[in-house]
Order: C-alpha cells, then structure tokens, then sequence
C-alpha cells in the first residue's frame, strides 16, 4: 500500500544530506529517503495551492493534534501546558540560556546527539559528559556516574535523549523515575527530548519521562516534534511541554525573547495532518524500519563479523562499532567507498571508534551501503590500525 522501496531522486530540492560529490551515497544526517504520509503531502499541497503564505497563528486544531496524540503513551497535555517553537534545536538552545546561568554544566549520556553540545557550548554553558556503559554489546546508565553529575553543584540541566541517539535505547519506566528522584535532589531540570519517540519497531513502544511519576512530571521539560517521524525536518517545528507554570513562563520567554516561536504556516497543517490521519502509513514505516534494521545487522553478522551493530527498537539510526579499525572509521569508510556516515566521535565521550548509519531509505540504497562497508572492510587488515 505505501511503497518505501521507491527511490526518489532529490536533486534540485537543495537537501543538505545529497550535497556530496558525484558516486556518494549519503547515509548519514537524520532526514529519510522516503516520501513523507499521504495525508501531510495532501495538506501541504493544498496549502501551497492556496498563494498566501502570511502570518500565521496556532490553531486549537494544532493543540489537539498532540494532546490526543500522546494520550495513547500515557502522557496528559493540557493546551496551557504546550509552548510552540520553531523546532527542537531552537527551543533547546533558548532553554539552555534561560534555565541556566553561564559556565553552569549541562548533563549529557554519551555518546549522544551532536548537535546538544553546540546548543551547551554556543551559549556559554559547559558541558558534562556522563559516558553509558558500553558492556557486551549493549548500552546501559551508569547509575553511579550520574549520580554524581547530577549531585553535582554546578549541573542544573541534563538533557536525555528519549530514545536516545544515536545507540537506540527506550529508557525504561524505572530507569525514567530513578533520574527523576535523583535530578529532583539536586534541583537539577530534566529536558526530554522526544524527538525519535515515535520510531519504535512494531509492537514497542516509549515511554514520556513526564508521564512516569508527579516528580518527573514536575521537573521535566519535553520536546516533541512530528519531524523525525514524518520526515519534516525542513519545516521547523516542534511543541514544548512544561508543567511546572513558572517554569513554563521562563522557558516561554527565552523562545519568545529568541524570536523562535512563530509558526511556519506549513507547519501547523502538517502537524494536524501528520498526528491525525497518518496511523496507517506510520504503522507500515515501522515495520519498513525494522526490515531494514533486521537486513543490515544480518548482513553485518555475516560479512563483516568484525563489526557489531547494536540492538535496538528506536530511532532509524544504527550504530555500528568498528572499534577493530582505530580512529574516524567513518572519514576512511567516505574516502575508499563514497559511502557517507556519520562518525562516532561527533556524538561524544563512547563514540570513538563508531559510525551512525542512517535505515531510513528504500532497501536498494541500504543494500549499496552495506556492500559498499563490506568493500571498506576488506581494506582493513587486523594489524593496521589507522
Ligand atoms: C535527538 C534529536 N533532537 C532534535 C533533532 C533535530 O530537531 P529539529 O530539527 O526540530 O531542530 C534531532 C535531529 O536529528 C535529534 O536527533
């Protein structure tokens, strides 16, 4: 019914992922090969069709769409509780300047979304890295570790990544209240984000921070966004949820005082579209996601045994040490086979030695860059180590 194997050629739509050279496969940044839910093209186009692209206001429409939407993870909005903005990148950077004072740490997992450190950092915050524990294969919370970065005088924000890019974990409920408690101790405010949420394999679901526990709730600052999962990127827009009123106000006024907060007139029909009538295309996508996760760790046991694909149930992102190879795997992998990943380091302290491979694209394109990282492979022998 929806065909995720057609490949769509986005030459002359000036995509930040294809500006490479000619032979490149680009399977790194964030945004799918795959046409967006029938629906939300339906609603841009009829948007487009319309000639006036003015000023543009949040219709209760737009409020409906996520409040019911998350109803079914368990997560009570109220309207009064939602703050538009701009996208999430946008809305992080504001709440970074408005909840934090300059030098004050903020607190990240890592290896973990890249771009949090430019948010930290761009305004003047220090970053604190709290490695996961990498043990057998799998990612895990260093409950000690973060412990004492949040009992830390200095951090008053952690931002978790909920999924977590770029190693795929659903944190748990009693993982979610256990950060809750303990951020809760020290003052410190827990941002959310979202983002990923919704790319579960079939049958798996996430679970809200703010929805574990009237702690959490309280604390907590979530960032949600139809982006990732509808493949919206380059529309800007996402919601913010505060429930704390005062706190609200504060992270309000740092995307208002940012001017980050005004909407794309494209945006808000595409979000009404996306959260209201998509279900079906969504369900289809999520089984396409895991086809090709499936396909790719598969095709890694076999071919290139060397390398370990971590297990996961979210995002559309897999992450793959190779470790074997030294340092920048990623660079080596672009420069013998053209084939663009995204290199571990970027995503923090645990990164080295990894490369995030983007899934979200139609099964030919995946093949091509898994043979393309077998022929990298071959190149690599035991004893040379970059
Ligand atoms: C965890 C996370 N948050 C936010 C974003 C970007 O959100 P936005 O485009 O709304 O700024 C990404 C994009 O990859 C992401 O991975």
């Amino acid at each position: 019914m929806f065909d995720f194997n057609k490949v769509i050629d986005r030459s002359g739509t000036y995509t930040e992922k294809w500006d490479i050279a000619e032979g490149e496969l680009p399977m790194w940044v964030a945004d799918m090969e795959l046409e967006t839910a029938p629906a939300v093209k339906e609603a841009l186009i009829r948007r487009a069709s319309h000639g006036i692209y003015g000023y543009t206001t949040v219709p209760d429409e737009w409020y409906d769409a996520y409040i019911s939407r998350w109803k079914r993870y368990g997560l009570d909005i109220r309207r009064e509780d939602m703050i538009y903005s701009g996208g999430v990148v946008a809305a992080i950077s504001s709440i970074v300047r408005k909840l934090t004072t300059p030098a004050e740490k903020v607190l990240l997992l890592t290896p973990t979304y890249n771009i949090f450190y430019n948010c930290i950092v761009n305004s003047g915050r220090t970053v604190l890295e709290c490695p996961l524990i990498y043990r057998d294969g799998v990612y895990t919370i260093d409950r000690d570790a973060l412990g004492s970065g949040l009992a830390d005088p200095q951090t008053s924000l952690m931002i978790l990544c909920n999924p977590q890019n770029p190693t795929g974990n659903i944190w748990d409920r009693d993982t979610l209240a256990w950060i809750g408690e303990t951020a809760e101790r020290y003052g410190v405010v827990v941002l959310s984000d979202e983002a990923h949420c919704e790319l579960t394999a079939p049958g798996k679901n996430y679970v809200p921070f703010a929805s574990v526990s009237d702690i959490c709730r309280r604390i907590s600052v979530t960032c949600l966004s139809p982006a990732k999962t509808f493949n919206l990127a380059g529309l800007q827009t996402a919601a913010v949820i505060v429930y704390d009123s005062v706190r609200r106000h504060r992270v309000w006024r740092g995307i208002n005082t940012d001017d980050s907060g005004e909407p794309n007139c494209f945006a808000v029909d595409a979000v009404i579209a996306a959260f209201t009538q998509s279900d079906d295309w969504l369900e289809a996508l999520r089984a396409h996601i895991a086809d090709n996760r499936r396909k790719a760790e598969e095709f890694i046991a076999k071919y290139i045994p060397r390398a370990h694909a971590v297990r996961s149930d979210a995002t559309y992102l897999l992450w793959i040490d190779l470790g074997y190879a030294g340092r920048y795997p990623a660079k080596d992998i672009r420069e013998k086979t053209g084939l663009f990943l995204s290199e571990g380091e970027i995503y923090g302290k645990g990164g080295e030695g990894f490369v995030r491979m983007n899934l979200a694209c139609p099964v030919s394109q995946l093949e091509d860059g898994l043979a393309r990282l077998k022929a990298w492979d071959e190149t690599i022998n035991d004893d040379i180590r970059l």
